[in-house]
């Protein structure tokens, strides 16, 4: 696991893009896995401004996304489709035929991991944590051997995003998720993090014991993880 701690939020999500920016330039045909959430924002900010300045094309990759709400259609603008779209796609000269999210499935969530590994796997999976250690929405007790499936969000999971809804009952209570298994398959791991509220839950996730409590500390096992968070995310790794 290399760890990268920056100065700020801007200097995470720098290091992040240059890292996918080399990986396109050398693979175009690329399969990404994608997040969504606050923390990606200025990352995929940053790729828009490559793809302006013809440094990058996303024209023959291919993108996986970790997680969608159930009951969520893809126009609703609390979905993670339409949240790609406004932050990403719509930016960029990516084939909308070549994006894909979990609820594409349903109910054969088989078939998204089948997707996957069809297409060779994933190359580069760009990954947040929640602050309850939950990576994607594999919650706190997921299994390790987990696949792609419908599950009930943590009820710390809705009241956090609850900020992008009218209300805390607005939250859905059930999404699809890409499993653990299945993240833990990509070739490589990008873990992006910043402030405070997350620093607690970092230093379990990469220094504590590796235990379905804290989903993301199986990242621990994984050969190809590069974290990158910002100092306030990891104020607690001096103590
Ligand atoms: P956030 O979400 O980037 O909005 O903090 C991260 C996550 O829940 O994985």
């Amino acid at each position: 696991m290399e760890i990268y701690i920056e100065k700020n939020y801007n200097d995470v999500s720098k290091r992040a893009s240059d890292i996918i920016t080399t990986l396109l330039k050398k693979r175009p045909t690329a399969i990404l896995g994608l997040s969504t959430g606050s923390t990606p924002l200025k990352l995929y900010n940053n790729l828009v401004g490559k793809f302006k300045k013809k440094e990058i094309s996303f024209k023959k990759i291919k993108t996986f996304n970790l997680d969608e709400y159930l009951s969520l259609s893809p126009t609703d603008e609390n979905s993670y489709r339409y949240f790609m779209w406004k932050n990403l796609f719509s930016k960029i000269d990516i084939d909308v035929k070549n994006t894909f999210f979990p609820t594409d499935f349903k109910p054969n969530y088989k078939n998204y991991d089948k997707k996957i590994k069809l297409f060779g796997g994933i190359d580069l999976q760009i990954l947040g944590i929640g602050r309850n250690g939950h990576i994607a929405f594999n919650e706190p007790n997921a299994k390790f051997s987990s696949r792609t499936r419908e599950i009930f969000l943590a009820k710390t999971t809705i009241e956090y995003n609850a900020r992008f809804f009218k209300d805390t009952e607005s939250v859905p209570k059930k999404a699809v998720t890409m499993g653990i298994k299945t993240i833990m398959e990509a070739r490589q791991i990008i873990l992006i993090i910043n402030g405070e509220n997350k620093s607690k839950i970092v230093y379990d996730a990469l220094f504590g014991s590796v235990s379905t409590k804290v989903p993301a500390s199986i990242l621990q096992r994984h050969k190809n993880v590069i974290v990158i968070l910002d100092k306030m995310a990891a104020q607690d790794f001096k103590k």
